[in-house]
């Protein structure tokens, strides 16, 4: 058994040794740091004179030192960096997390997603009728996204405009299906029965006061507006006491838990990049220097 065992190693070292390139050396290196020749998710580094074998953080690959998001590894979709390699360590997933680190789709959303930072999974929101694009890791506009869910907001017409809560400003227009955040032009308001922006008063918006609103009351969103403002501005329409807002129902092709966020700004952005510390694991015990 042993013997079968000793050739057994021998042959797979012969044919390692017959297609492996010659791995560099990281401390002929200037940068101290150099790709394994055989795996994209693993390093060399030059630490005190002798080669040391490290891991990059579960799920992201080597890409070069002082690159990436952590310790010189980073996604493995910014790049062909396993072009022609393998990767040396499977998956370590944990709930909503493929791997430790990551984006990752949502389960039961198209304007959801995931960010994985040491298998700790955070939610973040496509904003301003963008959905999340599995293939590009991004959000990204709805025709670019094959297989998304259309939005309930814009269920009973895939073309109109639809109120957003209490704001007078505010309101979504849907695109063929999918809502985009909209603002009425300045001095008008957005009347719910004509669906359009119009002069005020009407039944829900008064004429802006010259008093302030109080904090708040922009229902659900985050003032965006209240920085980079030193000119007087016009006033925000303070909204009249709600009706009773019946919510659209979810139902059919609609994905229930698909409900957008109510941010202020409605600029496109990327997956938030998660930050963290020193997050490097120690080095893989053991692992043999080149025979040169
Ligand atoms: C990652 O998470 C594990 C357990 O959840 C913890 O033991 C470890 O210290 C964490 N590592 C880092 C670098 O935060």
């Amino acid at each position: 058994m042993r013997i079968l065992a000793a050739a057994f190693l021998c042959a797979v070292a012969g044919v390692g040794l017959a297609q492996q390139p010659q791995q560099p050396d990281p401390c002929d290196r200037k940068t101290r740091v150099v790709g394994d020749v055989t795996y994209c998710d693993r390093y060399w580094e030059c630490v005190s004179g002798i080669p040391q074998l490290y891991d990059c953080p579960n799920g992201l690959v080597f890409v070069g030192r002082n690159r990436g998001i952590a310790e010189g590894c980073d996604y493995p979709w910014r790049g062909a960096y396993c072009d022609g390699k393998q990767l040396a360590n499977p998956p370590i997933s944990s709930e909503h997390c493929d791997w430790l680190y990551g984006i990752f789709g949502h389960e039961t959303s198209c304007t959801r997603y995931w960010t994985c930072w040491n298998g700790t999974a955070t939610e973040q929101f496509c904003i301003g009728g963008l959905l999340y694009n599995e293939e590009t890791h991004a959000c990204d506009w709805p025709q670019n996204v094959v297989g998304c869910q259309k939005h309930p907001l814009c269920k009973d017409d895939p073309n109109a405009n639809v109120p957003l809560g209490k704001s007078c400003e505010r309101y979504w227009a849907c695109q063929g299906g999918y809502p985009r955040l909209q603002r009425c032009p300045a001095t008008l308001v957005f009347d719910k029965q004509s669906r359009r922006c119009v002069h005020p008063p009407t039944a829900d918006c008064e004429v802006p006061t010259t008093t302030p609103p109080p904090e708040g009351e922009l229902g659900g969103f985050q003032g965006d507006d209240n920085r980079n403002f030193n000119a007087p501005r016009p006033q925000r329409r303070r909204p009249l006491p709600p009706a009773r807002d019946n919510p659209l129902p979810d139902e059919g092709r609609f994905a229930p838990d698909n409900s957008l966020p109510f941010r202020a700004d409605n600029r496109p952005i990327g997956p938030l990049q998660p930050q963290g510390g020193n997050i490097r694991p120690p080095p893989i015990p053991g692992a043999l220097p080149f025979n040169n």
